[in-house]
């Protein structure tokens, strides 16, 4: 531990599984306090309770959280300036992908509304009440805290790049958190507060692997990897890390792809992968 996030408080949407679930391990062994927001308040409750076993020093809480609900959003907020009397660290990171998700024809509206309730609104909300938390952050050198925060917005490898296996609402959903931080990263980039999306290539998490769950569609999608293989939930944590910290002080805007290189290619290699995946912090 190198103690990266010190005295921090950071909330972490989707916080009980996947991505989510292995940055609130991290940013706490870096020394953040982590609130767990998720729709699953016992998946929420495991990571807290992980946390709270490996790291005495930090403090862990699960919410019930809707981020589909602006009440709900709110709340996760103000329990953190409560609890902990400021925000530093707002990850938007949770998102749905609806089996029923599919092309412009048969995508139905009501799966449409949904998927944007969830995975766009929700990180609108997100980024709203982070926003006017992180106004009223005081600064103390000594604790290396300091006015403004660091907002980090789930987005995809898919709003970079299109697919021939389309989910319609959830690509357009993600381009849409493109597109908003960005414009958010500029409008508050003189009050301290950095804004960027992570675009992660496709993942073994359950999200991705329940939707390919066949061999056929995993290698559809295998044979455009440059790495030959999927990515893993913890590789996106330490990149959120990054993000969170004062290491990317001079990063806002970004469209930060961690994809092995995915939206980059064009002709991939053949074989094995040269290097194992890292392993997991769960
Ligand atoms: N897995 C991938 O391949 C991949 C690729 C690109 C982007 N993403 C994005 O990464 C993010 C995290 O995905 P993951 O792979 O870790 O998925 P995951 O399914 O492992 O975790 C998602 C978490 O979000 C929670 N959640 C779902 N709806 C919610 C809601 N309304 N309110 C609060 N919590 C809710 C779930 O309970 C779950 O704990 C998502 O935004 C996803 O779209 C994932």
């Amino acid at each position: 531990m190198s103690g990266r996030l010190n005295n921090r408080v950071a909330i972490v949407t989707g916080g009980a599984s996947g991505i989510g679930l292995e940055t609130s391990i991290l940013f706490a062994q870096e020394g953040a306090n982590v609130i767990l927001a998720d729709i699953s308040f016992e998946g929420a409750q495991k990571g807290a309770k992980i946390i709270e076993e490996r790291y005495p020093n930090v403090k862990a809480i699960a919410a019930k959280t809707d981020v589909g609900k602006e009440a709900d959003v709110k709340a996760v907020v103000d329990l953190a300036v409560k609890e902990f009397g400021r925000l530093d660290i707002m990850f938007n990171n949770a998102g749905i992908m609806h089996p029923e998700d599919d092309n412009a024809l048969n995508t139905e509206e009501r799966i449409w509304d949904l998927t944007m309730q969830i995975n766009l609104k929700g990180v609108w909300w997100g980024c709203k009440y982070a926003i006017l938390a992180m106004r009223q952050n005081a600064t103390d050198e000594n604790k290396g805290l300091h006015v403004g925060g660091s907002i980090i917005n789930t987005a995809s490898f898919v709003a970079l790049m299109g697919a021939a296996t389309p989910q319609l609402a959830y690509t357009a959903s993600k381009g849409g958190v493109l597109a908003m931080t960005r414009e958010l990263a500029m409008v508050h980039a003189r009050e301290g507060i950095r804004v960027n999306s992570l675009c992660p290539g496709p993942l073994q998490t359950p999200l991705l692997m329940d939707f390919l769950n066949t061999e056929e569609k995993k290698e559809r999608r295998r044979v455009h990897l440059p790495m030959g293989r999927f990515g893993e939930a913890v590789e996106l944590a330490k990149a959120a890390l990054f993000l969170a910290s004062d290491d990317s002080s001079y990063v806002t805007g970004a469209d930060f792809a961690v994809d092995g290189g995915l939206s980059k290619a064009y002709v991939t290699p053949i074989g094995e992968p040269a290097l194992p995946p890292p392993s997991s912090l769960i």
